[in-house]
């Protein structure tokens, strides 16, 4: 879902950007989508965002690859967007570092895992960042920078200033579990699902709060199926894994959800039963 948004954002921005993924399908999908998705460039075009022109552009500067040293070799940054699982994040940046040039910054899209612990295979570490794109990538203006212990400076300027050149603000977290937006984020998340759990209010009305009273676009409901619940459960997981806080312990509905084939939005995650509404079958 990100690598394919965070793509077509440098692409958009005149950057050549080489995607891959092990899962060649999902490369395919990831280039159709930006070409036809609801936030893609023939959607901008008829919004009046893109001109023709640029939309071409856009999709002439990206270009896949099935293996990650052809995607690498020639990169001046490396943004690392696989499931979030800290050893194959691991596994990931270590192959990267061998890859990419020396002087390629290394970043990881994690929401929620620390980046000392991704960095931990690395040999040079002070290349290596966090940056936190938000989704949807085309249209959230923000990139949380996260500052590993070795993280250098010139680090984060780089990361700072491409994060500007392609119209984004950047904020600068340290490497604390959930940095920031996920920290204060999930935590409405969290409250949210207990006020469900406690029978306190319904699903809608939980949504509709957030929406009407904090003019929030999506209620924290809507949010999760729209991130997809699978990468929300292993997001909450590793915060729990990292704290040992019972704040954090996995809301039972959504583990639920996830072993039943519930991944959120069938419209982003085309192998989902549905989302919450589905699952508890209200109607929106
Ligand atoms: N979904 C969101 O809203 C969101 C927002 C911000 C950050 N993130 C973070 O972005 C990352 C990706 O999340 P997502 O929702 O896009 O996940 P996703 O499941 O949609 O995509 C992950 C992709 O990684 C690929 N992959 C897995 N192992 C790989 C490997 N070894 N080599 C190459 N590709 C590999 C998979 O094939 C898949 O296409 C996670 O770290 C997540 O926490 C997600």
């Amino acid at each position: 879902m990100m690598g394919r948004q965070i793509a077509q954002v440098f692409a958009q921005h005149g950057h050549d950007v080489e995607a891959t993924d092990e899962d060649q399908q999902a490369l395919k999908d990831g280039i159709d989508e930006i070409a036809n998705g609801p936030y893609g460039v023939h959607a901008s075009v008829s919004k009046g965002k893109l001109t023709p022109e640029q939309a071409s552009k856009t999709l002439a500067n990206i270009k896949t690859s099935p293996k990650l040293n052809d995607a690498c070799r020639n990169a001046i940054l490396v943004i690392e967007a696989a499931f979030e699982d800290l050893q194959l994040k691991q596994n990931l940046f270590q192959k990267i570092e061998s890859l990419a040039p020396a002087n390629a910054v290394i970043a990881s899209n994690t929401s929620t895992l620390s980046l000392d612990k991704i960095s931990q295979k690395i040999s040079v570490k002070d290349r290596t960042v966090g940056m936190h794109f938000f989704n949807p990538a085309q249209l959230t203006r923000l990139v949380e920078i996260i500052r590993g212990t070795s993280t250098s400076t010139g680090t984060i300027e780089k990361a700072s200033q491409i994060v500007r050149e392609i119209g984004k603000t950047p904020i600068l977290a340290q490497d604390e579990p959930g940095f920031i937006a996920n920290r204060l984020g999930l935590t409405l998340y969290m409250e949210a699902s207990k006020l469900l759990e406690d029978r306190v209010a319904s699903l809608q009305d939980i949504d509709t709060c957030m929406k009407l009273g904090y003019n929030h676009p999506m209620g924290p409901f809507e949010l999760a199926d729209f991130v997809g619940l699978e990468t929300r459960l292993r997001n909450i997981e590793s915060l729990y894994n990292t704290t040992n806080d019972s704040k954090w312990i996995p809301p039972k509905i959504l583990r639920e959800m996830v072993q039943q084939g519930y991944l959120g939005d069938p419209g982003r995650k085309k192998t989902s039963k549905g989302g919450y509404y589905d699952y508890l079958q209200i109607k929106r």
